[in-house]
């Protein structure tokens, strides 16, 4: 096995933060993360997927496993869907490219996403009215401590809003090795719902629009809101939107009004983090390189040489100041790697 050390991390997480891992491995086939799991030498071993969801605050001295199993594979073509394995180091925009180009409907809302297909479903990623739990088949994933492989439908899964059973109940237990997803081929089912999207389609002068369309809608609206990362150092949303009660909720609209929200069933307002942060006066702010994008205050980013410590103490600050003005407590949507 091709173990290096004292590897900095830098080209592996999004945030762009210079940690070192003590030991390193890139693994491209399910054999080789099996082999890596089970080396003894190393005792504490550290998942690495796309490092686009994840903050991390020192140096990692443990084995760093990178997952870097490539492929893609039809495995059932029917004549309105298909269904397809897409293995977990694969990119995930890539994957949605690739489904443009051939076709494939369900993905096109969730456009240019950072990060790897594997790590996609531990947070069930979600974007313009999309999850990837509407297009999920199952997924397999291999136990750290056995090594054994296991088949995880969409029920095992247990999705919810930045959620699933991978962050909770098996957090750390599992590491997944290929998604399989069912596609539309025909009638593709189009969620133009949102309405930056239907903005974005009016402006380009599309009335019928292809899932082609909306995927260059959803880049060109990302790109005017998120940071490129290959520019500026970031980790997308870096807060979860709070869920508070209807009652909290009439309390904070006689003080602002203007408060936007989503309604989730009787009882729960969803509030844009966004918003808060915004309101509590951090949007745009820099404190050295660690800063609140000017374009979306819920996005941290890196300004070239913030250290995890760094970013992790503006986002504390941040949170403080939103308890205090709101009486609401945000909280990371970010992994936060010790
Ligand atoms: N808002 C502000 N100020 C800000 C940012 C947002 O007032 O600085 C307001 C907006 O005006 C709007 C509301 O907040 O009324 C919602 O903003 P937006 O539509 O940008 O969406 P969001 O709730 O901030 C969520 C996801 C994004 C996803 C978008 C679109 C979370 C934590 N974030 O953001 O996901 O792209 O919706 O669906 O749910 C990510 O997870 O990395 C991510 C970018």
């Amino acid at each position: 096995m091709n173990i290096r050390h004292n590897v900095s991390l830098a080209p592996y997480n999004t945030f762009g933060i210079a940690a070192t891992a003590a030991h390193f491995i890139s693994v491209k086939s399910v054999a080789e993360l099996q082999e890596a799991l089970a080396l003894e030498e190393y005792p504490q071993k550290f998942i690495l997927g796309g490092g686009s969801n994840m903050l991390i605050k020192n140096d990692l001295d443990c084995l760093v496993i990178h997952i870097a199993i490539k492929g893609i594979e039809t495995l059932e073509e029917m004549e309105e869907s298909i269904k397809l394995r897409v293995m977990a180091g694969e990119n995930w925009h890539e994957l949605v490219l690739y489904c443009m180009a051939h076709d494939y409907g369900g993905l096109e809302n969730l456009s240019l996403i950072p990060g790897n297909t594997g790590t996609a479903p531990v947070q069930n990623i979600g974007a313009y009215g999309v999850e990837l739990k509407d297009t999920f088949v199952q997924c397999e994933a291999v136990h750290r401590e056995t090594q054994e492989l296991r088949t995880f439908s969409l029920e095992d899964c247990q999705f919810g809003y930045r959620e699933s059973v991978f962050k909770n109940e098996l957090k750390d237990q599992y590491v997944i090795v290929s998604v399989d997803f069912k596609l539309s081929r025909k009638q593709h089912q189009l969620h133009t719902e949102y309405g930056a999207i239907q903005q974005t389609l009016e402006e380009r002068g599309i009335a019928q629009p292809r899932i082609q369309d909306i995927s260059e809608a959803v880049i060109a609206i990302r790109q005017s809101k998120l940071p490129d990362p290959k520019k500026i150092g970031n980790s997308g949303s870096f807060f979860k939107n709070p869920l508070i009660s209807a009652e909290a909720f009439k309390q904070l609209r006689a003080h602002y009004p203007d408060a936007p929200y989503y309604p989730i069933g009787s009882d729960t307002i969803k509030v844009p983090a966004g918003w808060l942060i915004e309101k509590a006066g951090f949007k745009g702010k820099r404190f050295g390189d660690a800063g609140v994008h000017d374009k979306q205050a819920l996005v941290l980013v890196n300004h070239g040489k913030a250290t995890g410590d760094d970013l992790w103490q503006l986002a504390m600050k941040i949170q403080k100041k939103v308890e205090e003005q709101f009486g609401i407590t945000i909280q990371p949507e970010v992994n936060i790697v010790e």
